[in-house]
């Protein structure tokens, strides 16, 4: 079940702040149009001071003024961050490093999924909450835990970690020969020998190390549904639990597996970069959001009004953009923009972090720009339940992901999330609307899919892909994919392994470049990072290597197999030369942008009801105003779009109901 209607709001702390606080933030909360908060989130030591002594009243007053002022409440549960008490009752329960350090508390996150202790203290506070809160009026939806993402290697998790083994692996001989232990006098002769991948000499297994976060995604999933069922059993069946996924540059955890378990997809989305590159980045984290969910429309549960996250920095802001970047994520399908948080702390770890009410009080830019994005928020009413649809798809896979984040790998560049958003990239910068999908799925509505770096591909997978070109789709797979199998054994025979047939290629020698090196190829662009030695089985040679040892050797290949084309890109394209193989592939499977001939920076994606309707959001990242032709109603400025047709500011956005 979805949330209703759109929101606006963020996490609210008034354990921070005194009485007189909260009269203001009642009146301010009117002002920018709040209409949910996430209430919680870390207040474990103060609804539990003691193991099994609640204290609730003071929440009890929190949201019954919450509700008196209209404002609906995303209950959490406190479990990222246990109190002090419990560190000292069970010292057990906190999390050991890779390198045999424990960590203790003074920070949040510092708990051991896998330690029952842990686990059993935070369903007993996630139920006592719900049991006290679950038919509270005002309470629209329950928030699980906080960007579950933690791993250990103490012994609990060594023990949890072998249960999950024998369940994936069924024998210790099938787990050895999966792992191929018989390299380096790895064979494991009983459950008990095997450890979390922890410090060691050199390398470590990689199928040890696939397995282990593997093992870590599912012990987060299942504390998640433990979680979730406790307080599924006290809350109305419309009401509904979810958890704030963070979509971080590392991944620990399987996060379409996330989607199928919870009642909607909620992110925490940080700007990673200002201008245009953070543009991108926020479509990139709002597309795959949206697809972690199947399509259903989800939440942005968190982001800064005022932070870009560098690095070594925090960047502030430029004016007009908390707007924009809201309805950005808006446009891709959530229903609503919360931010992380209300009032800017005026002590904490977070000090710094900026919030809706920053430490200047509501007099600021900040805190105007945040009222006017309430107010848009709120003049979007009727897109709230609308969908995005997308023609191209780029696949997106944990498996693939980790295994190609392990040591020993042939050039130390290689970087699955850098391929991915470098793909959604060519295709945000064409216009064109992007699914991500796991490679194992249907894939028949799509009719373009980048496999950038599928170094890892299961036999489903593969097959998956197969069946999709031979039923007419196009496939466009880059270097150093399909290479090995699920437990990250090399499929040998020759490169690219499972996707050989459907590319009509094959591959004897992967050539890593050395850093900063180039390769020359035939239509005068050049390759870096890496190159391969191919040969084609049927594939047309697009464009060869013109010098080195490969000269005249393919480099970029297209295979008509079945109804559809299998393409194939052996090294790392320059900027220019990707973006016209993507245009070429785009055009070549039908794929046209949402809104023709906008100029590189203005987005415009669509989202549609069920009954028809659809709206048509304009994104102008640019610093020059734009046309656009488009009939119907502008619902920010709530009039019809005037004959002559739409035009949207330098970083202003425009949303039309269309006719
Ligand atoms: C999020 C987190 C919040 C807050 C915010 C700002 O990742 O969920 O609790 O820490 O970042 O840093």
């Amino acid at each position: 079940m979805p949330l209703t209607g759109m929101a606006f709001g963020g996490d609210y702390n008034p354990e921070q702040w005194d009485e007189e606080t909260w009269k203001e933030d009642d009146e301010l909360m009117r002002q920018a149009r709040v209409n949910l908060v996430t209430v919680g989130v870390f207040s474990w030591a103060l609804l539990e001071p003691e193991e099994g002594r609640y204290e609730f009243g003071w929440l009890d007053a929190q949201l019954e003024r919450l509700h008196a002022n209209g404002v609906r409440v995303d209950l959490a549960t406190p479990t990222a961050s246990p109190p002090p008490w419990f560190t000292l009752a069970h010292p057990e329960a906190m999390p050991v490093t890779a390198d045999g350090t424990r960590l203790t508390h003074g920070s949040r996150d510092t708990y051991c999924l896998a330690a029952p202790a842990y686990r059993r203290a935070a369903v007993r506070i996630a139920g006592a909450l719900a049991e006290r809160y679950g038919d509270h009026p005002a309470v629209a939806m329950w928030h699980i835990h906080n960007e579950y993402a933690t791993v250990c290697h103490c012994e609990q998790s060594a023990a949890a970690f072998r249960v999950w083994l024998r369940a994936r692996h069924g024998s210790l001989d099938a787990l050895n020969e999966a792992w191929g232990t018989a390299f380096w006098s790895q064979r494991y002769g009983s459950w008990e020998q095997i450890m979390p991948p922890r410090a060691t000499q050199w390398h470590l297994n990689p199928g040890h190390t696939l397995d282990f976060r593997r093992f870590w995604s599912d012990e987060a999933l299942a504390a998640y549904r433990e979680q979730r069922d406790a307080v599924r059993r006290h809350i109305p069946a419309a009401v509904p639990v979810t958890t704030n996924l963070m979509l971080p540059g590392y991944q620990n955890l399987d996060l379409w597996a996330f989607g199928r378990e919870v009642d909607f997809v909620g992110i925490d989305h940080y700007m990673d970069a200002p201008g245009v590159d953070g543009d991108a980045d926020t479509a990139f984290g709002a597309d795959r959001a949206r697809s972690f969910g199947g399509g259903r429309p989800w939440l942005l549960i968190e982001q800064g009004t005022n932070t870009v996250y560098l690095p070594d920095r925090v960047l502030p802001k430029d004016p007009g953009r908390i707007l924009r970047s809201s309805l950005a994520h808006i446009a891709r399908g959530s229903d609503g923009a919360l931010f992380f948080q209300w009032r800017q702390s005026r002590a904490g770890a977070e000090l710094w972090h900026s919030a809706m009410v920053p430490h200047a009080g509501p007099d600021t830019r900040i805190f105007r720009e945040t009222a006017a994005t309430g107010a848009a928020v709120a003049a979007l009413e009727e897109v709230a339940g609308s969908t995005v649809t997308a023609e191209a798809a780029v696949l997106h896979d944990a498996d693939a992901w980790w295994a190609l984040d392990t040591n020993g790998m042939p050039s130390s560049e290689l970087d699955y999330p850098a391929t991915l958003k470098r793909a959604h990239r060519a295709l945000w910068d064409a216009g064109v609307t992007t699914d991500f999908a796991h490679p194992e799925s249907d894939l028949s509505r799509y009719r373009l899919v980048l496999a950038p770096s599928l170094y890892l591909v299961s036999d489903a997978g593969a097959a998956s892909l197969r069946r999709y070109v031979e039923g007419g789709g196009t496939l466009l797979v880059q270097y150093f994919s399909g290479v090995v199998d699920e437990h990250h054994r090399v499929r040998t025979g020759g490169y690219p392994g499972a996707l050989r047939e459907v590319l009509g290629i094959r591959g004897e020698e992967h050539r890593p470049l050395a850093a900063g090196d180039a390769v020359a190829l035939s239509d005068g662009s050049a390759g870096t990072l890496w190159s391969e030695d191919l040969r084609t089985e049927g594939a047309e040679a697009v464009t060869s290597y013109a010098a080195g040892p490969l000269s005249g050797k393919p480099a970029v290949t297209r295979y008509g197999f079945g109804a559809g084309t299998g393409w194939y890109v052996s090294t790392r394209l320059a900027d220019a030369a990707y973006r016209a193989l993507v245009g070429r592939v785009l055009a070549e499977s039908g794929v046209r942008p949402e809104v023709a001939g906008l100029p590189a920076g203005v987005e415009a994606v669509r989202r549609r009801a069920a009954d028809g309707r659809s709206w048509l959001f304009v994104i102008n990242n640019t610093e020059r105003q734009v046309p656009v032709s488009v009939r119907g109603r502008d619902l920010l400025a709530a009039r019809a779009v005037p004959p002559e047709g739409l035009t949207v500011p330098a970083g202003g956005v425009a949303v039309v109901r269309e006719e």
